[in-house]
């Protein structure tokens, strides 16, 4: 295995499972899943992605699977793209994994970035009442974001996310040379997911990502491991702490109440969610600073840097203010007519505060 892989764990009793970082470690996915088989007896591997990745790693994966379990796993693909984080999709795996003959003892390996682990992940969580999954997480944003926490979803027609589950994976790999790969728009979009960890709970790693910005344009892999390993560690210990988002976990949210009202407002074409939330942490910061949680520094220095990764910091003048307070009254996160904002109280500090959707107006 690699010497240059870093291991977190998620510490979540029964449900605990191991997060391991590192350059070339997709050959070690087999290995890994393989391990699975001592805490209970693994059946049949199933691997689910899309054509495109799989054209990139498909073969690694398959064939790491194959030496160590001693049978290739059985493939699935589903269709690239958001659009298809369906139930369509989800019925496409039930039925292939039904057929196989499936039992409780299967493992599904989802390869891929966050709609691939989102649908296979409540695949997993729903089949049989619940199989182990394991993610391989091909994406800035998957890494260090949607593969760890448990959280499951597809989209329906009311709204992106809503039908869902918690089911942690039984293990994830991520393997930061993947990021050679990922078109550019992509991999600064994750970046934002990044940044954001240190705003809210780790101004080290802010300060990190400051000082070394060019190396991280220039997706440096050993670099990478480390922004990858910290972001796993700062979301794991949040999750470990309120796993089913009774509280904490919110934190997490942070750019994302406006953010997320950007994508919507905007169809959920214009921007990649990274670059929505990159507007919604500068607006989220600049509110800090309008209610007197912290000085107009954070703001400053998170605009500098999300501008020298490529990242927009100002919401385009088209887009109706109006209509994002609008979108912000709607989101999932509402309760009664106050919104739960996650502000920051310094840089690498935040807490949550409840505000009116029209307090955000003089932000945006
Ligand atoms: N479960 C959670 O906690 C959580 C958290 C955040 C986001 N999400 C979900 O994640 C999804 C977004 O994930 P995403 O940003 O990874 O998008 P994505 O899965 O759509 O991947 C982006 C594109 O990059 C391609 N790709 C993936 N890896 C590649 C690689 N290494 N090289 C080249 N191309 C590659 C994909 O095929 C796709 O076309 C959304 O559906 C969102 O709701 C879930
Ligand atoms: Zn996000």
């Amino acid at each position: 295995m690699s010497e240059t892989a870093t291991t977190v764990r998620v510490n979540l009793g029964e449900r605990s499972y191991d997060v391991h970082v590192g350059p070339g470690i997709l050959d070690d996915v087999g290995a890994h899943v393989h391990e699975l088989d001592r805490s209970s007896a693994i059946g049949k591997v199933f691997m689910i992605g899309n054509p495109t990745v799989d054209a990139l790693y498909g073969d690694r994966v398959r064939r790491s699977i194959a030496d160590a379990v001693g049978a290739a796993p059985i493939d699935i693909q589903i269709p690239d793209g958001e659009q298809y984080k369906n139930f369509e999709t989800l019925t496409s795996i039930y039925d292939r994994v039904l057929a196989e003959g499936a039992d409780r003892g299967a493992v599904l390996v989802a390869l891929g970035g966050g709609v691939v682990g989102d649908v296979v992940g409540f695949a997993a969580a729903t089949i049989l009442r619940g199989v182990r999954f394991v993610q391989i997480p091909t994406t800035l944003l998957a890494q260090v974001d949607s593969s760890v926490g448990g959280k499951t979803a597809v989209n329906h027609s009311a709204g992106k996310n809503l039908i869902g589950a918690f089911h942690q994976p039984a293990v994830v790999v991520s393997d930061p040379d993947t990021f050679t790969t990922l078109p550019d728009r992509e991999y600064r979009a994750g970046l934002a997911e990044v940044v954001k960890y240190g705003v809210i709970l780790d101004e080290k790693l802010f300060d990190l990502i400051e000082e070394r910005g060019d190396e991280v344009s220039a997706r440096a892999p050993q670099l990478l491991t480390e922004l990858v390993a910290r972001s796993v560690a700062i979301k794991a210990d949040v999750v470990e702490r309120d796993e089913k988002e009774g509280g904490l976990r919110a934190v997490l949210n942070f750019g994302h109440t406006v953010g997320h009202a950007v994508e919507k407002v905007t169809g959920y074409s214009r921007f990649l969610h990274g670059e929505a939330v990159a507007l919604g942490m500068v607006a989220a910061a600049r509110l800090s600073v309008k209610i007197g949680a912290c000085s107009s520094d954070v703001p400053q220095r998170l605009e500098a840097l999300l501008t020298k990764l490529g990242l927009d910091t100002e919401i385009p003048s088209d887009i109706d203010r109006a209509a994002i307070e609008h979108a912000v009254g709607f989101d999932k996160k509402v309760r009664g007519d106050l919104v739960t904002f996650i502000v920051c109280d310094s840089m690498g500090a935040c807490s949550r505060k409840p505000l009116r959707a029209a307090d955000i107006r003089p932000a945006l």
